[in-house]
């Protein structure tokens, strides 16, 4: 593995399990520092355990929290290089607009949008003392295609985390920050298996509109994330990364 990272200094929210948990493999294995963030204590520590990092348990939907966190991050190791704003949910109540209620709305849009920011507002700070870093925030391809299946406060808080990243991008690209949109299609992770295990047709749905025919791995969306946290993608900045095998390029795909 090439060391593109090394001595590098990451955070990484939601760490604990999925596309977080794999970067923070990629991370460590290119030389980085990892911080890894989780509200799950159990699969937070050990995901740190395991790349020889630093846990930190934190909601990212809490203001002092997430200040603390970036600054635990700065004590602990003297910089913040890489901040890999990834936390996200997608609960089963946030559906259709005409079913799902302001809780689930606005639960979503915490944990979604709002952490988001909150991590970007912490984290610039240290960045501009260094003249330098990477922040990487994960939308996701619904942030630029519609979907009939709607998850409709899943879909406008990644619209939001896209147009933000963007905004950011451009405002602190003289300061020698760069802030990407990550958005991937769908991914491999644990919620999704279950979710497609007991409901095969539901996959073959969603699958036909996949040029590539097949979901990602975590590992592919972590080597992508690798990417933009490294100097190979210096000159890219308040872009939208999809990695989406192929989908938002689609009409008709191969069958
Ligand atoms: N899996 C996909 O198909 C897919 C596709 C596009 C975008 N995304 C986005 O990628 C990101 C990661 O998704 P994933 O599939 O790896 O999810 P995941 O559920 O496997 O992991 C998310 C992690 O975030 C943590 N988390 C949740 N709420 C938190 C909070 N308030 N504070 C701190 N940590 C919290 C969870 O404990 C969990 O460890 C999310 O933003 C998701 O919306 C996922």
């Amino acid at each position: 593995m090439t060391q593109r990272l090394d001595g590098r200094v990451a955070v990484i929210t939601g760490a604990g399990s999925g596309i977080g948990l794999a970067t923070a493999r990629r991370f460590a294995a290119e030389g980085a520092k990892v911080v890894c963030v989780d509200l799950d204590a159990e699969t937070g520590a050990k995901a740190a355990n395991e790349v020889g990092g630093l846990f930190v348990q934190a909601d990212v939907t809490d203001e002092a929290a997430v200040r603390d966190l970036f600054q635990r991050a700065v004590d602990e190791y003297g910089r913040l290089d890489i901040a890999f704003n990834n936390a996200g949910i997608s609960p089963p109540d946030d559906d259709s607009i005409l079913t799902t209620g302001l809780d689930a709305w606005k639960r979503v849009q915490e944990v979604n949008l709002t952490s988001v920011y909150l991590c970007c507002k912490y984290a610039i700070p240290h960045m501009q003392r260094q003249g330098k870093g990477s922040i990487i925030n994960t939308a996701s391809f619904v942030a630029v295609m519609g979907a009939a299946t709607s998850q409709i406060s899943y879909s406008a808080s990644k619209g939001g985390v896209l147009a933000m990243s963007r905004e950011l991008g451009v405002q602190f690209a003289r300061e020698g920050i760069r802030v990407n949109a990550l958005c991937p299609g769908p991914v491999n992770t644990p919620l999704l298996q279950e979710l497609f295990a007991k409901d095969p047709e539901r996959a073959a749905r969603r699958l036909v509109h996949i040029p590539l025919g097949r979901f990602a791995e975590p590992e592919e969306i972590a080597a992508a994330v690798a990417f933009l946290a490294s100097d190979d993608s210096s000159f890219m900045t308040a872009n939208t990364f999809l990695v989406d095998g192929g989908i938002s390029g689609a009409y008709v795909t191969p069958q």
